[in-house]
């Protein structure tokens, strides 16, 4: 090193105007309310939680089993299990005051007025930096991925979610559509600030003594490494499609998985399966992130967001 230090690399991140320290944000779902990992967790040491999604009004959620581990990953069927909105504003989101990560709330609906409505109220608490809203949940009937499947009503829920809010606005897309570009440019151009790319993929398992599903629900969403090979490609194929900055997610465990999304196009991460086998997979992304930047001679990680990609794109 000849006596100099290198600069530590930076990495962070913009989500339209949501600032993130670091390019972690932990999966909906997948940490609690939030605050069951904090004594596990330095929340400064990860970008930003996004927050279980709620509903206008409350959810039982499904039938038990609501999970069920699968060969690299796992089904769940919790469907959408919350107080609703009323009672998650009265009771749950001031746990998330002064927080030294981002905390973005999720928005699930089975309206257009559904997204408008829970956006407007979730997003006008000060504790909220941003809000996602999930359009891609696999695990309550049809309904629940409708509008993530139907150009029409992904562009209609977000753009009814923009009109709720000026916070910045992510929107959820679900792997399980013919063609995810399509969805992702008129999410973009209904004003979308990011994508969260990808959901859970559907999927189900046979216990074959019971001669019965596994899960109380039938399907399920799997996610956990088996996916993100699937998820990869999603953001591979999103990143070419539009100009707004993609959180990329499945299956994150690692640094090195973290990598292979930055370098497919993704400008952030999100970890949810990961959470459950190591809390503090979130620590360790970062640190190996920082590592593979500085041992490259990156100054920051946006010098390789979508490298790959490009590199690809321009050798053909
Ligand atoms: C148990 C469980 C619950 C989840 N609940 C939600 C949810 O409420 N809202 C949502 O948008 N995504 C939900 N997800 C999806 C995750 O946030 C994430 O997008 C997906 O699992 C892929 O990432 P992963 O492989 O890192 O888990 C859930 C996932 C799991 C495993």
């Amino acid at each position: 090193m000849n006596g100099v230090a290198r600069k530590v690399p930076s990495l962070d991140v913009s989500l339209g105007s949501l600032h993130l320290q670091l390019p972690t944000l932990m999966g909906s779902g997948c940490y609690g309310s939030g605050e069951e990992y904090a004594p596990f967790v330095d929340y400064a040491g990860i970008g930003g939680v996004v927050l279980k999604s709620v509903t206008r009004l409350p959810r039982l959620g499904n039938p038990t089993p609501r999970l069920s581990p699968t060969p690299s990953g796992m089904l769940n069927a919790i469907g959408l299990q919350n107080p609703g909105i009323d009672a998650y504003l009265a009771h749950d989101v001031a746990k998330f005051a002064d927080r030294p990560c981002a905390v973005i709330g999720s928005v699930a609906g089975f309206s257009v007025e559904d997204y408008a409505e829970v956006t407007a109220r979730l997003a006008a608490r000060d504790e909220i930096d941003a809000i996602e809203i999930n359009i891609s949940c696999p695990n309550v009937g049809h309904e629940g991925e409708t509008f993530a499947c139907d150009p029409r009503l992904a562009e209609r829920a977000t753009a009814a979610a923009r009109g709720a809010t000026a916070k910045p606005l992510i929107v959820k897309l679900s792997p399980n559509v013919t063609d995810i570009t399509e969805i992702a440019r008129r999410v973009e151009a209904a004003g979308a600030d990011a994508l969260a790319v990808i959901n859970t993929v559907r999927g189900m398992a046979i216990d074959v003594d019971r001669v019965e599903p596994r899960l109380g629900n039938a399907s399920g969403g799997l996610s956990g490494p088996a996916i993100r090979p699937i998820a990869v490609l999603a953001v591979w194929e999103v990143a070419r499609s539009v100009k707004i900055p993609i959180v990329g997610q499945g299956g994150i465990e690692t640094a090195r998985d973290a990598l292979e999304f930055f370098l497919a196009g993704a400008s952030a991460v999100s970890i949810g399966t990961g959470n459950f086998t190591d809390p503090r997979a979130p620590q360790n992304v970062t640190a190996g992130v920082r590592d593979y930047l500085a041992a490259r001679g990156h100054a920051a990680l946006r010098e390789i967001v979508g490298l790959a990609n490009a590199a690809f794109a321009g050798a053909r």
